[in-house]
């Protein structure tokens, strides 16, 4: 185990999310225009990965876009599945940032992205068995004592199985977030690449999650390369996965959720008709389990 410097083991407090409807994932070309002209978004989520060294003028702009909206910080670089000790500078600088923005949400991803030192540019899957679940359940536990604070564990999108694996992908998941007592950030749109990808059900998938401690949930794009799904976000959300989206909302209505598109970012605009999109089948299924 490594040896963070805990800040006298402080109680871990069920946050309370301050975040409601559909945000937006905050990406630098944007930024310029959300201060410009506040939009009327609930809430953004930022890349903390894109601010470790953000000083000057980068930090200021969000900051000023903290006064207005709500904020959640998203991570990519935790390496929570990997073998190498946590990165205590990594670290140190997210305790900062959670200081400074005060995020409803920090997340991180049910993976790992480094080993022997070296950071890899992907979300890498573990092997779904109970060894793995006891290994990454034990580093979400340090860091969320660390940052007094639950983590949101995203559900990632993979290209390759493991033979070693006894669980399903959603058996994993669970029994993750039940050993660590995490939150759960269920990203949909991964969901259905694995399901085209590996054949997976994906109403079983949620069905199989403890949907109780879904906090959060991602929607993207992803790019068909025609034998799989890449999970690209660099598109539109399809098809397929706005009626997983839909049948999610049934089971768990007015969970938050957020649009991401990191490649080939459009125009702001195009993002909010996302978001409205998402936000109308929102509220179809709080109309509908509402009796309204
Ligand atoms: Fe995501």
């Amino acid at each position: 185990m490594s040896t963070l410097a805990l800040s006298g083991h402080r109680p871990i407090e069920r946050a309370v999310a301050n975040i409601s409807g559909t945000g937006i994932g905050l990406r630098s070309p944007h930024v310029r225009e959300v201060l410009d002209t506040l939009p009327e978004v609930p809430w953004f989520e930022v890349l903390m990965d894109n601010h470790t060294a953000a000083g000057g003028r980068i930090a200021h702009e969000l900051l000023t876009i903290r006064e207005h909206y709500p904020l959640t910080l998203h991570c990519v670089g935790l390496s929570l599945g990997g073998i190498d000790p946590l990165d205590q500078q990594y670290l140190r600088t997210l305790k900062h940032m959670q200081e400074r923005y005060e995020p409803a949400w920090v997340s991180d991803h049910l993976c790992f992205s480094s080993l022997d030192g070296t950071h890899y540019h992907d979300l890498l899957p573990l092997p779904y068995t109970d060894e793995a679940v006891q290994h990454i359940a034990a580093r979400i536990s340090q860091v969320q004592e660390y940052l007094g604070q639950r983590l949101l564990i995203e559900n990632v999108s993979s290209y390759m199985t493991y033979r070693h694996s006894r669980l399903s992908e959603a058996e994993f998941v669970a029994a993750v977030c039940e050993e660590a007592d995490c939150l759960l950030l269920l990203d949909i749109n991964n969901v259905y690449v694995n399901e085209f990808n590996h054949g997976l059900s994906g109403i079983d998938y949620l069905d199989t999650l403890p949907l109780q401690r879904v906090a959060e949930i991602h929607l993207g794009g992803y790019e068909d390369k025609g034998s799989f799904l890449l999970d690209a976000h660099n598109n539109a959300v399809s098809e397929p996965v706005w009626q997983l989206y839909r049948q999610c909302m049934q089971r768990i209505p007015n969970t938050p959720t957020l649009i991401e598109w990191d490649n080939e970012i459009p125009d702001f605009a195009v993002l909010q008709t996302e978001a409205a999109n998402a936000q109308h089948i929102a509220d179809e299924q709080t109309s509908y389990t509402s009796g309204i």
